[in-house]
């Protein structure tokens, strides 16, 4: 097992897909909700260990713009999770220094969730520690189509003139404007595939795909990740020198 502790060269920004939640309950003959709530608690934990990582913004994927064509019953139950999640966490997140912010189209969601959404990143704005954001309703190609949307409105009124407008130009209409990209996107459960999550941002990134169903995912192999990460040569398109 990988010691615990922040690697040198490690990653500073980590993002996770969470699957296999699914699979997990029906392994023990549960419901799917099951997994989801044992999911949730990994959230916690993997957050936790962030700080002692060296890990400074971490980035989960909780639900994508295809996930509503699961039955009605996972998605509420999705949604009641993650109301619950916020208002249970809140206070815990606050103080362990963690600055909440949620990346994703809101306008599908129901106004109570997207009202605890609010509240959690005003709450956390002056926190520094960890940024952890947190993807719902959230698809690549659907947030490259806002952003791109933004954009347009902008140059339609002057005050972006269309012969500028370059790969950055664009990254700042992104829900993500604000975070670095990042270094190593991490999936659970054996899918290999990476599913409309953060297309533009991880151009460069590292990826590994782990066995591990989500909520058998624990604090000792995330740090296994990380510090293998940390003998990665990045060479972005370039050589080595
Ligand atoms: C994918 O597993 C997981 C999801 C679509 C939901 C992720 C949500 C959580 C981990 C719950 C908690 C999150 C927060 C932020 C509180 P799957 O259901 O597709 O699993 P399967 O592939 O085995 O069916």
């Amino acid at each position: 097992m990988a010691e615990t502790g922040a690697p040198e060269n490690g990653p500073q920004h980590v993002a996770i897909i969470m699957d296999g939640n699914g699979r997990w309950a029906q392994n023990r003959g549960r419901p799917r909700l099951f997994g989801h709530q044992a999911g949730a608690s990994r959230v916690r934990e993997i957050v936790a260990a962030c700080p002692d990582l060296g890990i400074r913004y971490l980035t989960i994927f909780a639900f994508s713009t295809e996930n509503w064509k699961r039955t009605q019953a996972e998605v509420t139950g999705l949604m009641t999770l993650f109301r619950r999640y916020i208002t249970k966490e809140a206070q815990a997140l606050l103080k362990q220094g963690v600055r909440v912010r949620f990346i994703g189209d809101r306008d599908r969601l129901e106004p109570k969730l997207v009202d605890l959404m609010n509240e959690l990143e005003e709450l956390t704005a002056g926190n520094d520690l960890v940024h952890m954001t947190v993807a719902i309703n959230y698809g690549g190609r659907d947030e490259v189509a806002r952003a791109t949307k933004r954009m347009a409105h902008e140059v339609a009124a002057g005050r972006i003139n269309p012969d500028d407008v370059d790969a950055e130009t664009l990254a700042r209409f992104l829900d993500t404007c604000v975070l670095p990209d990042p270094d190593l996107v991490i999936r659970t459960s054996g899918e290999a595939r990476i599913s409309n999550f953060l297309l533009w941002q991880s151009a460069y990134a590292e990826y590994e795909f782990t066995p591990i169903l989500w909520p058998d995912f624990t604090r000792d192999h995330f740090a296994e990740i990380v510090a293998r990460y940390a003998n990665r040569e990045r060479r972005y398109g370039g050589v080595k020198v």
